[in-house]
């Protein structure tokens, strides 16, 4: 097949590369190097996906609708999977038109490059963000989701809906991921994970929020990236629901889909676990709510086995000192 995917210098973006590659698949690579954390590390992704065969790299801004739209017609990929966004919960309330930019404009111009040059199966990141002030666990996708708490949720909100939009126009398969607190090797530096290793390394105490009275159902990224490859196989077809609790639009080959495991992991055990791996014991700094934040997040996983059969497992005791063991390789102690 031929992919195309965005965001593949970024966490996510540069597994899923990986691993469309490994299994033979040409992948095109687009994304702008945005200095929103460390551009060495973006580059190290970049340069790992420069040295497998399959590859083609495209430093363009989703913003660029001409460059974005020649590199899909000269490409003519059958599978989009669109990643790159300006991620983040807190950052989007120190600078909320960065969200605006890449996540409106720039989802944007992916739909109109699909209007334009059709593919079987559009994917795109949408995050457990847009159940914000939702408080009925677990969080289901045909429960409400209309009370964003972050501009971040509702830039990814929004592009749910000029996907249903756009899909329902123009016949585009679209699925919409809503992806649970992605962690694990070559993880984000804005990530509690990351903080939470680097600090205590460095000798300084982490903060925690909320008295650590917090819970997120966390995912590990071996388990995401296994989840979205079958996902690709699966787009939605119109007027065929695959179980009573799928999204399928009645109007639209349009599908809303969490990607996590339904097992939702206390902050503080999730902490104990990250000493444990470490070895090294950590100073904890208790801070107040942050806003923006929500105290928990858990997944429905019943879409995901009706379509793929399976969901998120890894323990957070293996997924955690996998990420360990790839900090102190990649950083050193
Ligand atoms: N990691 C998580 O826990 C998580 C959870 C929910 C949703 N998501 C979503 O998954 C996707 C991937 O997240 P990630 O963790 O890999 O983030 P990331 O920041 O590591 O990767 C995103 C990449 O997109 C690129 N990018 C940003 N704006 C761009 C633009 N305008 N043009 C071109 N490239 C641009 C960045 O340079 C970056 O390399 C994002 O859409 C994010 O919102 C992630």
């Amino acid at each position: 097949m031929r992919v195309l995917v965005t965001g593949t210098a970024g966490f996510i973006g540069f597994h899923l590369a990986r691993r469309l590659l490994a299994a033979g698949h040409a992948v095109a690579g687009v994304d702008s190097m945005t200095p929103y954390y460390d551009v060495a590390l973006k580059e190290r992704r970049e340069e790992i996906l420069l040295a497998q065969p399959g590859f083609s790299n495209h430093r363009l801004a989703l913003e660029d609708s001409a460059g974005l739209d020649s590199l899909v017609a000269a490409f003519a990929p059958e599978i989009i999977v669109h990643l790159a966004a300006q991620a983040g919960v807190r950052y989007s309330l120190e600078n909320p038109r960065a969200y605006i930019s890449s996540n409106i404009v720039g989802s944007h111009n992916i739909l109109e490059s699909c209007r334009h040059h059709p593919v079987r199966h559009l994917m795109m990141a949408s995050t457990s963000s847009v159940y914000g002030a939702n408080t009925e666990m677990p969080f289901r996708e045909t429960d409400k989701a209309d009370h964003p708490l972050t501009l971040y949720a509702a830039t990814k909100k929004a592009s749910e809906e000029m996907a249903h939009a756009y899909s329902h126009l123009w016949k585009i398969p679209i699925t919409m991921f809503r992806f649970f607190t992605v962690y694990g090797p070559w993880g984000r530096p804005d990530m509690a994970l990351f903080k939470f290793v680097k600090n205590t390394i460095e000798g300084r105490p982490i903060d925690v929020y909320n008295h650590g009275q917090m819970k997120r159902d966390f995912t590990y990224i071996d388990d995401l990236v296994d989840a979205i490859v079958s996902v690709i196989a699966c787009p939605p077809v119109e007027g065929q629901p695959v179980s009573p609790v799928d999204t399928l639009s009645p109007v639209a080959p349009h599908r809303v889909l969490n990607i996590g495991g339904g097992q939702p992991v206390g902050l503080l055990d999730y902490i104990d676990t990250i000493e444990q791996a470490l070895g090294i014991p950590i100073t904890r700094n208790y801070l107040e709510m942050q806003p923006g934040d929500v105290p928990s997040t858990s997944a429905s996983p019943a879409l995901l086995e009706a379509l793929i059969g399976s969901r998120p497992q890894t323990p957070i005791g293996v997924g955690v000192a996998e990420f360990v063991r790839w900090y102190l390789e990649y950083y050193g102690r």
